[in-house]
Formats: C-alpha cells, sequence, structure tokens
C-alpha cells in the first residue's frame, strides 16, 4: 500500500532536487562550508582524544550517507555490551593500566573523564573479554560496613604499587560556561560562523555518546535480574542528534523483545504457552514493572543516588542520578510514541547540518533567557522548541525539510508502525528522501526565525509539522503545537500566556539586534579579531526589553555602551509603539 503512495508522491513531492545519498547531499553542503567543521567533534578528530586503535570517527562517521536510526542504536548498544566502566585513581599510568586490562582481549577504544574522581570507559573486542574480567574480579573486603553482593562492570581499580604518573587525560563531559561561549563566539568573524562554534561547543561528544548507551546498558543489567531479555535504550536528546553536553538521559525499558515473540499456535496437536499475571490495564503493568525495577535500582545499583518513584505521572518513570557518569536519569516503561519522536528528530537532524545547528542555536539562546528550564513548568520545552525550529524549516521557500506527511508517504511496508492506534509511520531510509535546493545561510536563518516567530499568529494559529502549515486553532491554549504522532494532544499545553510573550519578546529583540549594522558584525581594528559581543554573541546577554528579564534576578552584564544605548532605542520605540496601540 506504501509503495505506490510512494511513487506518487515521489512524482508529485516539491523535494525533487536533492536525493540523500552522500553526492546530493555534497552538493548541498558545499555552500555551507563553516557547518562542516562543526559535525568533527563528535566523530571524535579532537586533538588530545585518547584512542586505543583506529580513529573514533571510523565507527560513529558517516560511510554511505547517515546511519539509519536503528543502524545507530544497534551500533552503539553493542558496542556498551562490551565495555566496562572503572573508577581509576588520576596519577595511574595509562600504559600500565591499558597493559592490565589487555590480558583479557583486544581493547578496542577506550577513554577518560572525571565525575566524582576519574573514571575510563573500556570498550573490548568482544563480550567474552568482558567475562574474563569480571571472573578476575575481587568482592571489596569492608570491615564496619556491609554490602549488597550484586556483580556490575562498574569496577574500582586497585593500586598496589608505588610510583606517580602523570594526571590521566580527561575528556570534557561539561559544556564552557556562558561567558567563555560569549567570548568564542565574539572571536569568530561571520554569523555562520558563530553558529558553527555554538554547535561545536554544546553538542554531545563521541565519548558522551558512548558513555550515554554504556549506563542504559549497566541499568539493563540490574532489570534482566526479572526480564532477561529485555533491552533498555536511551530516547530524547541523548539521541536526537540535539544533545547538549550535561542534557539528562532518558531511558526506556523494551520489554517487547520478551513480549513480541509470539510464535505461532500450531492448528494441531499440543503446545505450550506461558502462564502469566494477568492486569486489567496496560498502565498498571508499567507502574508495576517500574515500580520493582526502582527498587532494585534503589537498593542494588552500584553508583545509582536519589532514587524517586514517580509512577502517577502521564507517563511513569524512575528518576535518579548516575553518580559515575554524572547523568540525570529517567527510566520509563511502554513509552513507544516518544522514541518514535527521537527516531523522527534524528531524520531531520541527519537530512541537513543545518537543521542541527539552527536548534543548537535557539535551545541556546532560549536557555539563557530563561524561556526553558530543567524544571518542569509552564515554560516551553526543548521538544516544543524543536518542533517549533523543524515547522520553521518547513515553511521555507523552497522547503528545507519535507513535512512529515510527506514522509509518512515514502515510507515502506518495512516502516509501518501503529502506536496505541497512532500512525507513527514514516520513511526511515534516507535515501527515499528528495531534498530541495535551498542555499539559505544559516545567518539568514537564524534572524527569519526570530521574524517568523515574533509575528507568528499564536491566538489563531496552531504549529503542525506533519502539515507544514499552520492550522486553525482546535482548543484554546496560548500556544498551540500538534502532538506530530498523537495529533489529538498539543506539546506545549503546559505553556502559560506570559511565557509565550516573553518567548514573542525576545523574538522582537533577537530579530531586531541581528538586523543593526552596528552588532551584526564584528568591530575589528587593523584586522585584529574582536572580542566585543557582536552578532550572536549579543543575542545571548540578558536581554534590555523591560517584561522579558530572566526568572532570575540577573547579574549586571557587561554589554558594551553601544549595545546597551541601542536597546535602549528599541526600548523607547517599543514604549511608544505601545502607547500609540492604546
Ligand atoms: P532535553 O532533555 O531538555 O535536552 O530534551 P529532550 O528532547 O530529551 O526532552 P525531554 O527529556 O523533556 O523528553 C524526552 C523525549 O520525550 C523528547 O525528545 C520527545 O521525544 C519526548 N517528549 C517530551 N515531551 C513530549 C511531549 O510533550 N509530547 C511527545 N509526544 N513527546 C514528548
Ligand atoms: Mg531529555
Amino acid at each position: 500500500m506504501r509503495f505506490s503512495s510512494l511513487a506518487r508522491t515521489t512524482m508529485a513531492s516539491p523535494f525533487t532536487v536533492h536525493r540523500l545519498h552522500m553526492r546530493g547531499r555534497h552538493r548541498l553542503v558545499n555552500c555551507l562550508n563553516g557547518v562542516q567543521r562543526t559535525f568533527r567533534r563528535s566523530a571524535g578528530t579532537e586533538p588530545g582524544a585518547v584512542q586505543t586503535e583506529g580513529t573514533l570517527g571510523e565507527d560513529s562517521g558517516e560511510k554511505d550517507g547517515p546511519k539509519s536510526f536503528y543502524e545507530l542504536m544497534a551500533d552503539r548498544q553493542e558496542q556498551a555490551e562490551k565495555s566496562v566502566l572503572i573508577s581509576c585513581q588520576s596519577r595511574t599510568s595509562e600504559k600500565k593500566f591499558l597493559n592490565f586490562l589487555s590480558k583479557h582481549g583486544d581493547i578496542k577504544k577506550h577513554f577518560f573523564y572525571e565525575s566524582y574522581g576519574v573514571y575510563a570507559v573500556v570498550e573490548f573486542a568482544c563480550r567474552d573479554n568482558v567475562v574474563s574480567l569480571l571472573e578476575s574480579a575481587a568482592i571489596p573486603s569492608v570491615s564496619h560496613e556491609s554490602m549488597v553482593p550484586f556483580k556490575s562492570r562498574l569496577l574500582s581499580l586497585r593500586n598496589h604499587s608505588s610510583g606517580e604518573s602523570p594526571s590521566l587525560p580527561c575528556q570534557p563531559q561539561t559544556t564552557v560556561p556562558i561567558n567563555e561561549l560569549i567570548q568564542r563566539l565574539s572571536r569568530e568573524q561571520s554569523v555562520d560562523e558563530q553558529i558553527s562554534s555554538l554547535t561545536e561547543a554544546y553538542q554531545l561528544t563521541e565519548e558522551n555518546s558512548r558513555l550515554r548507551f554504556l549506563v542504559c546498558s549497566l541499568l539493563k543489567d540490574i532489570a534482566a535480574a526479572y526480564f532477561p531479555e529485555c533491552t533498555i535504550k536511551p530516547f530524547g536528546s541523548s539521541v536526537n542528534g540535539f544533545g547538549k553536553l550535561g542534557c539528562d538521559l532518558d531511558m526506556f525499558l523494551d520489554l517487547d523483545t520478551i513480549s513480541g515473540k509470539n510464535l505461532k499456535t500450531p492448528k494441531s496437536g499440543l503446545s505450550l504457552e506461558y502462564q502469566m499475571k494477568r492486569t486489567n490495564s496496560e498502565r498498571h503493568v508499567t507502574q508495576s514493572i517500574l515500580s520493582v525495577i526502582g527498587e532494585c535500582v534503589d537498593h542494588f545499583g552500584p553508583g545509582c543516588v536519589g532514587v524517586q518513584k514517580i509512577l502517577n505521572a502521564r507517563c511513569p518513570l524512575v528518576r535518579f542520578a548516575h553518580q559515575p557518569s554524572g547523568f540525570q536519569c529517567d527510566l520509563t516503561a511502554n513509552n513507544r510514541v516518544a522514541m518514535k519522536s527521537t527516531e523522527l528528530l534524528y531524520l531531520y537532524g541527519e537530512l541537513d547540518p543545518r537543521v542541527r545547528s539552527l536548534v543548537f542555536t535557539i535551545r541556546c539562546w532560549a536557555r539563557t533567557h530563561g524561556i526553558t528550564s530543567s524544571i518542569p513548568g509552564a515554560w516551553i520545552s526543548n521538544f516544543s522548541l524543536t518542533v517549533m525550529v523543524l515547522f520553521f524549516l518547513q515553511k521555507r521557500s523552497p522547503p528545507i525539510i519535507p513535512t512529515l506527511d510527506c514522509l509518512r508517504d515514502l515510507a515502506g511496508p518495512a516502516d509501518e508502525s501503529v502506536i496505541e492506534g497512532n500512525d507513527c509511520t514514516f520513511v526511515t531510509d534516507f535515501s527515499k528522501i528528495l531534498l530541495q535546493s535551498n542555499t539559505d545561510t544559516l545567518e539568514q536563518l537564524l534572524t527569519d526565525f526570530f521574524e517568523f516567530y515574533a509575528t507568528f499568529p499564536f491566538s489563531r494559529m496552531s504549529i503542525n509539522i506533519r502539515k507544514g502549515k499552520e492550522q486553525n486553532k482546535p482548543e484554546v491554549a496560548p500556544l498551540h503545537i500538534q502532538n506530530p504522532f498523537e495529533t489529538s494532544l498539543n506539546v506545549s499545553k503546559n505553556v502559560n500566556s506570559s511565557q509565550l510573550d516573553r518567548f514573542v519578546a525576545l523574538c522582537q529583540e533577537s530579530a531586531w539586534l541581528l538586523q543593526q549594522s552596528e552588532t551584526r558584525t564584528p568591530t575589528g581594528v587593523g584586522g585584529k579579531r574582536t572580542t566585543k559581543p557582536w552578532g550572536l554573541a549579543t543575542l545571548l546577554l540578558p536581554s534590555q526589553v523591560a517584561g522579558v528579564k530572566g526568572r532570575k534576578k540577573r547579574k549586571p552584564h557587561h554589554a558594551s555602551e553601544r549595545i546597551k544605548s541601542l536597546l535602549e532605542s528599541l526600548k523607547s520605540k517599543n514604549d511608544g509603539q505601545k502607547n500609540s496601540d492604546s
């Protein structure tokens, strides 16, 4: 059924210029030179990255175009299954450490990082190597405490010999502070370079991604005590391509590998089936499973602290901190629609490098101004904000990304997915997606994004990435963004009108700032690079527009006098407008 609609759409679709294989992709991307370098960091080519063999890029880089979401997940999960996490002393000799571990097998990759001490992530060539390593590990001897004898792949290295080595080279797992970022951006020569630089500074590194999958794999070992065939998969910003260093780790306990394995009952003769406990609701099953796993994590999970079971939420979850990785974790079950949204966002991010760059920039801008927050409340969520960016990119002329309906029409039979009655089908094969030749620069896109939402008719219209067109609002809510898969839901239902007003006012201010000749270009003297905030950097300075200051009281900022006076003039212009409106 989908094949016939695929043929039809391919003919009729406006996306007929660039097929997303490497050749087409390069043609499109060549006009975006600055963007390309943004993606090198996550491929692990940063100087100083500790690599055991090959380059990290070999595993994560693109060979014949981007990896599908499933390939990415499968590769990362396999790496994680062959990995261990070891707490080390900082002054351990790296060479000795590797020699010691390689007695159990070849080490494919390793790196160190700091989080309440120094840790090493070590990936072996095969799982037997990990088994051998675990068999050689001792049970700690403690005299005044009792221990839960749960063995896991989280270990501690004991160094019984004397002698000091240089500190182990640690990979950063956190973002640069905002002031440092502003300075860094101010040294760039164009807004496009600033956007690329921001993305490079904020995006998840190769190492951080590996660590996220490893934490899921360690958690899976705990859940496997009850459900040996389960998997735990990351979703949300850890894997959708829009994750910032330090973002939370959303995890999904997948039990479908168990219940999905349904053998056909023979029509005649004998057969067996499992006796299983029955309850009257799926939600109740999810709550019971999470309750038990939550208890296990709390009582037996090494490094898991502050476990909270939030089982009455719309989406029940277990929240805890995983100390060795420093991740704030949310474990959910039966959350397949969120997994599908993650896959969709991943696909959009891979279609064109400008998507990720713009999303990173807008997310960073929003966070700096307190439009988004890590605490749940009446503000816009990162997920909603990302959907807003996608919608804006669909509305470009020509569009930069296709609509969800277009992606659904391109889907093949293997892509069919219906979850709880919701059509979650869309194409997963990148090569079927045709992109149009849009050559907008990132600077243009950023300016136009702010203008677009500064004047968007929020009071009447809903944002809809399925159609790629605004639709009449089906219900009263200050901000209406249709949930891409559960289409009767509004993903920004929580947002109140004052938060929306702040967003709009900040969009107006930022659009205006980007158009001012005094702030839109660097002011280098004698060819020297400026460190005075300009371009994107000025957008990250505290806002001067009345009523849109952050929720928290901010320290006095270091905007230049020039910017202050520009902002003052904007303020008086706004005041004048208000007076003439009233
Ligand atoms: P940060 O954690 O803020 O970096 O971003 P995130 O994308 O991970 O957001 P969050 O942790 O809040 O949610 C995790 C994932 O759940 C999102 O990426 C979405 O896939 C999904 N999700 C979150 N909120 C909604 C919502 O309101 N509706 C739907 N359908 N999915 C949501
Ligand atoms: Mg998240």
